[in-house]
């Protein structure tokens, strides 16, 4: 795999220059400080550690984009203790980006109003591309949008409430291939101010299985010309996200599941926007390792408990070893280590001569495909009525 030269240019988020032209996709449950510092870490953003060539243009501009995962706004409003330690940002984090998912727009005023007043991040994202049926039935994710008047309020109480600070959205092609809803979507956030749209190019009754219509993302992108345009959805290797952007034409990629277990990820997209082609990270089942530890001992040190810290990893460890000769039983003692120093004995017992392993390519995390979507009663009926979201929509948080 090569990566190639692009013509892409500086993405820019309001005030925010960034370049590459890559963001990381929030992830409930994965992209919290301490996997965003690495992610920053290996696109040379912050630190000695990534192994990334100097740029050749020179660059004021952030190394990347890095989104904290999704915060219902119901639960920052009230100060919910758990939600405001995920606000937390680590003191060299800038821009700050949080993404907020809310259904009620007076609440995600809110939160838009608390997050400026107190100085807490430097952007916002808005979350509408939830599939789980939880929230779908509730009216709420990625079956929001249909209601057009519903997200029509919502992103004016955010853009009107968000100061200076850009307010962008996330969101899935529609519920169904019969309901899309992207291009409304699109030119509904132009029209309110809204600073980029990023397209996850499946529908909620997809979920996760397919591929992800990369089509879609250029549509969107002829749509709305007005404002950058971010392709989501299946990118696996720096090549994937320069061919995503040449084949769009959209402003730039947000990179999710293929980073999991694979933060170095960052450096190749580097290399490839940089210098067309640093070639790609193999590391040894060492130098895995070694992350694996630093990932657990961060994850450690944000919740103040190394053994919670570790536990925490747990669910890092099938993709951080995919591919790699792991037994079974050394997989599931992996996975079942409570302190750092467990961790390393378990890992100082396999064999960290590996190669990187051909096995370790393509897609990774949840791929499960889709299922129907279920909505409320009527929810199709009509796209233009004044619908209203009950606020349990806002209680499920596994993302998008
Ligand atoms: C574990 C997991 C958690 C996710 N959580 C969120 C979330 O909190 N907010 C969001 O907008 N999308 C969320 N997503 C969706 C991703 O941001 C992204 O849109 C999706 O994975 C497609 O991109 P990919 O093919 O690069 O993975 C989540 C995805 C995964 C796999």
């Amino acid at each position: 795999m090569t990566a190639h030269a692009t013509t892409a240019t500086p993405l820019r988020i309001g005030p925010h220059t960034v370049w590459p032209p890559v963001v990381l996709a929030p992830m409930a449950g994965i992209t919290n400080a301490p996997f965003r510092t690495l992610c920053r870490e290996f696109s040379g953003g912050k630190g000695q550690q990534a192994p990334v060539a100097e740029p050749r243009r020179r660059a004021p501009r952030h190394r990347g984009l890095f989104v904290s995962e999704m915060i219902t706004t119901r639960a920052l409003v009230e100060r919910n203790e758990k939600t405001m330690h995920l606000i937390h940002f680590d003191g060299t984090e800038k821009p700050r980006s949080i993404q907020l998912y809310g259904v009620d727009p007076v609440t995600v005023g809110k939160a838009v109003r608390m997050i400026v007043d107190e100085d807490l991040a430097d952007h916002i994202d808005l979350n509408f591309g939830c599939p789980v049926p939880k929230v779908t039935r509730k009216g709420g994710g990625s079956a929001l949008p249909y209601k057009r008047n519903l997200l029509r309020s919502i992103l004016r109480e955010a853009v009107g409430n968000a100061g200076e600070l850009p307010v962008t959205i996330k969101m899935r092609k529609g519920i169904d291939d019969d309901h899309l809803t992207y291009l409304d979507a699109g030119r509904i956030a132009v029209e309110e101010g809204v600073t980029a749209v990023a397209l996850h190019g499946r529908t909620a009754a997809q979920h996760y299985g397919g591929t992800a219509d990369w089509d879609a993302i250029a549509r969107l992108k002829e749509h709305v010309p007005e404002i950058p345009v971010l392709g989501n959805g299946d990118i696996w290797c720096a090549d994937d996200a320069v061919r995503m952007m040449r084949a769009t034409g959209c402003d730039g990629v947000v990179v999710g599941r293929g980073c999991l277990g694979r933060p170095w990820l960052f450096a190749d997209l580097v290399a490839a926007f940089d210098d067309g082609g640093g070639g790609q990270a193999r590391p040894t089942f060492k130098e895995v390792a070694g992350v694996m530890l630093r990932h657990a001992g961060l994850l450690g040190e944000w919740l103040d408990d190394e053994a919670r810290g570790v536990i925490d990893f747990r669910k890092h460890v099938p993709w951080y070893t995919k591919g790699f000769s792991v037994g079974s039983e050394a997989r599931r003692n992996l996975a079942m280590a409570s302190s750092l120093a467990e961790l390393d004995d378990h890992l100082s017992g396999l064999d960290l001569d590996q190669e990187w392993p051909e096995r370790a390519e393509g897609p990774r995390g949840r791929t499960a495909a889709g299922k129907r979507v279920v909505l409320p009663d009527g929810w199709l009926k009509d796209p233009y009525d004044c619908a209203a979201v009950s606020a349990d929509a806002e209680l499920d948080t596994s993302g998008g």
